[in-house]
């Protein structure tokens, strides 16, 4: 397409991907004519043309003398189009409507939860039967601001066992780990801030950061935690407000974060205005505690937030946020302003549940089976080339490479063709470069069907 028509759409649509991607946000100038034509090398009246028909589109508005900028009223949000760019087809959304929407005969290798019959079905049942015995107020009443004091207090303990000091007072029950980044996003971000995210990460970061018209700017993992030096200059080049990432067990890669890591990441921070977000919500799947940078900071300027879905029921939705007090208070009515209040019923069958004198073995006995699970699923992957990048030390996901030449994306449609969800690497990575990389959940892949249908894929693709 390398006539002018064709290089005028080139340009038209590079403007509409930034501004798609909030990498141009309402208001912001637009390169000079000039600029953009060196950057994108067209000549500067095809610029000026394709410019002018975005004016028309009313997508940008021109100032006299002054330039070009971003029209006030941008088209309504499309998380589509702001997934990634590269392939629409499979995109951070991608992953969590085919988890969710699947039919029951669909095998789920690729989603991010255990199968029903590993939850703490008992203990949820006893729980419900108490509840429905409670007094009328637990069934019908909204919770207080905080939410349920006697979980709040649990809370605190369970905290103080990892050696983070949290009052209850400091601790808010949210509907679900969800809503607690999205709270903190609204407290803390303005469209066009920076946030980093580990790329990879948690695929659903990206929507939800996407959602808040942020820039979003991802930082390597590793082994141990967030590569410190693309870190230190991520915080110099974009000065971020936020960075999101995951506590203990990291999604997708399994990796744990060191105590070094944490120690230099808190030394890189100080003195600069980044707020750290530690989702901890595959706390309870660990043998043994990995550092927490909440633990090392005292919640100064770390946000500890986790939830019960992966360990007690998606279907219960609970969650909750311990930060320092004026950021608590300020989190808290926010909350009020967008959901008014937590269910009290939610919080109360939550809290059952976790007193429950058996979950304490529920929670062993699922460990144990989750290591089990690792140490049969990951010899059946090798044998079909699928390397893992790490063994993990613990929890339900390994982040694995596909054999040379192979496209996770094409082998992730070609087997949801055949009842099998997969999670493509690139949806998790902001840098697109994970292209040959699936996450397993190892809790899902005991159906032997999963493997006969990966080895039919991945011949096919030979
Ligand atoms: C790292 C991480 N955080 C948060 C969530 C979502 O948690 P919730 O169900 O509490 O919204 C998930 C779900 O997969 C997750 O993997």
């Amino acid at each position: 397409m390398n006539t002018t028509t064709g290089r005028i759409a080139q340009v038209m649509a590079h403007v509409r991907t930034q501004i798609h991607q909030r990498s141009l946000v309402t208001g912001a100038r637009l390169p000079s004519v000039r600029a953009q034509a060196q950057l994108l090398k067209v000549s500067v009246s095809t610029v000026v043309e394709a410019y002018e028909r975005l004016v028309a589109e009313g997508l940008i508005l021109a100032k006299a003398g002054s330039g070009y900028y971003v029209q006030g009223s941008v088209a309504p949000l499309d998380l589509r189009q702001a997934g990634a760019p590269q392939d629409r087809a499979i995109d951070p959304l991608w992953i969590s409507r085919q988890a969710l929407e699947g039919d029951a005969q669909m095998l789920r290798p690729g989603c991010g939860w255990l199968p029903p019959q590993w939850l703490f079905e008992d203990g949820m049942r006893r729980a419900l039967r108490t509840v429905a015995r409670a007094e009328v107020d637990s069934l019908s009443e909204y919770a207080t601001p905080l939410g349920l004091p006697p979980l709040r207090l649990l809370l605190a303990r369970r905290m103080a066992a990892m050696g983070l000091e949290a009052t209850p007072e400091q601790i808010v029950l949210t509907e679900s780990g969800t809503q607690a980044i999205d709270l903190i996003c609204r407290l803390f971000l303005q469209a066009g801030d920076t946030v980093l995210v580990d790329d990879p990460c948690y695929f659903n970061f990206h929507a939800l950061l996407k959602a808040h018209r942020v820039k979003v700017v991802g930082v390597p993992y590793t082994e141990h935690g967030p590569d410190l030096q693309a870190f230190q200059a991520a915080l110099l080049e974009h000065q971020p407000r936020l960075y999101v990432t995951n506590a203990g067990i990291h999604n997708p890669t399994g990796a744990t974060l060191s105590p070094v890591v944490a120690h230099r990441l808190l030394k890189l921070i100080d003195g600069s205005d980044l707020v750290v977000v530690e989702d901890d919500i595959f706390a309870d799947f660990e043998l043994t505690a990995a550092a927490r940078l909440s633990v090392f900071d005292g919640l100064e300027r770390v946000i500890h937030i986790g939830s019960f879905s992966k360990t007690l029921s998606a279907s219960v939705r609970v969650g909750y946020i311990a930060a320092k007090p004026e950021w608590l208070e300020a989190l808290v009515d926010l909350k009020i302003a967008t959901t008014f209040a937590g269910g009290r019923l939610a919080q109360e069958l939550v809290w059952h549940a976790l007193t429950d004198s058996g979950y304490r073995k529920h929670v062993e006995a699922m460990r144990v089976r989750l290591a089990q699970a690792m140490q049969i699923v990951v010899p059946k992957l090798q044998a079909l080339g699928i390397e893992p990048w790490l063994l993990p030390s613990a929890g339900i996901f390994v982040w694995c490479r596909l054999p040379a030449g192979c496209d996770a994306a094409q082998v992730a449609q070609a087997c949801l063709q055949q009842g099998l969800v997969l999670a493509p690497g690139n949806a998790f990575s902001l840098s697109q470069n994970a292209g040959d990389s699936l996450r397993f959940n190892v809790a899902q892949c005991l159906d032997e069907r999963v493997f006969a249908v990966l080895a039919r894929v991945l011949t096919a693709s030979n």
